[in-house]
């Protein structure tokens, strides 16, 4: 009855972990719909700034329109502060909250979660994770945001594979600095030419891509202190190689 027990409540774990992510990975949408909103107002600065420079140039700016434009240019200005104001209290809410983990724990999670996607993709999972990795002092739900991008991002390159087998690893090791390495490593359709935009916010060749995956991942692995970048892999496909730098022993 013990192991019943146990499995409800890691199942329930799960689901709100499962949660949470889904609900960072919105992150890109919320991305888009700010620039989106943020550029509205400023066009509009940008258009009426511009008439006003028309007219004066033509000496035909009357006081009252004048006064008339600079309202609405102050109007425009503040909802463009007012949604910037809103990203922050946004951000704010989701401060990084850092523990020792282990990272090797924090795959196999996010392994479950994309464990649906795998299989419906027809994707061979191999996981080469070193025994008794040291821990690394993390944010947990962002860890497993970067992991599950870059496994997302994985399937994504290797269902318009039909030629070969469709592999994905997971690899965790120490690296040379002593440095917990991280790397998910496909033989799908490997980096495009553009490989060096790959991290700029909106960059994609997807149709349906939001282009934030692989910038926020970076930012987050950065406020880290780690490390995170790109690499083909030999003979198909490609490389993402991410580092923490290990917790040192000092207390959590
Ligand atoms: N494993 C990969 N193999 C090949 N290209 C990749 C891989 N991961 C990411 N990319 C490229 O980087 C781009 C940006 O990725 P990302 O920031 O996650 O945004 P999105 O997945 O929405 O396109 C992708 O559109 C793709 O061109
Ligand atoms: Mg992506």
């Amino acid at each position: 009855m013990h192991d019943w027990k146990e499995a409800q409540q890691a199942l329930h774990m799960t689901q709100a972990e499962l949660a949470r992510v889904s609900r960072l990975t919105t992150m890109g949408e919320l991305a888009a719909s700010i620039a989106h909103e943020v550029n509205q107002p400023l066009t509009a600065v940008i258009n009426n700034s511009s008439a006003c420079l028309r007219l004066l140039a033509a000496d035909n700016l009357q006081p009252e329109v004048l006064r008339r434009v600079l309202e609405e240019i102050v109007a425009d200005g503040t909802r463009a502060s007012a949604v910037v104001a809103r990203i922050r209290g946004f951000i704010k809410k989701e401060p990084a909250e850092k523990n020792k983990l282990d990272i090797n724990g924090v795959i196999q999670e996010v392994l479950t979660l994309a464990d649906r996607e795998l299989y419906e993709n027809r994707v061979l999972l191999e996981r080469q994770l070193m025994e008794s990795l040291p821990p690394v002092l993390a944010d947990r739900v962002q860890m497993q945001q970067v992991l599950l991008n870059l496994i997302m991002n994985g399937i994504e390159a290797l269902t318009p594979v039909i030629d070969r087998p469709r592999l994905l690893w997971v690899q965790s090791r120490v690296d040379e600095s002593g440095d917990v390495q991280v790397a998910v490593r496909d033989s799908g359709t490997g980096l495009s030419s553009e490989a060096h935009r790959l991290f700029t916010p909106f960059f994609t060749t997807k149709a349906n891509g939001m282009g934030m995956g692989l910038s926020i991942s970076r930012s987050l692995v950065e406020n880290h202190g780690g490390r995170l970048w790109a690499a083909p892999n030999s003979p198909h496909g490609a490389v993402f190689y991410f580092t923490l730098p290990e917790s040192g022993g000092s207390p959590s």
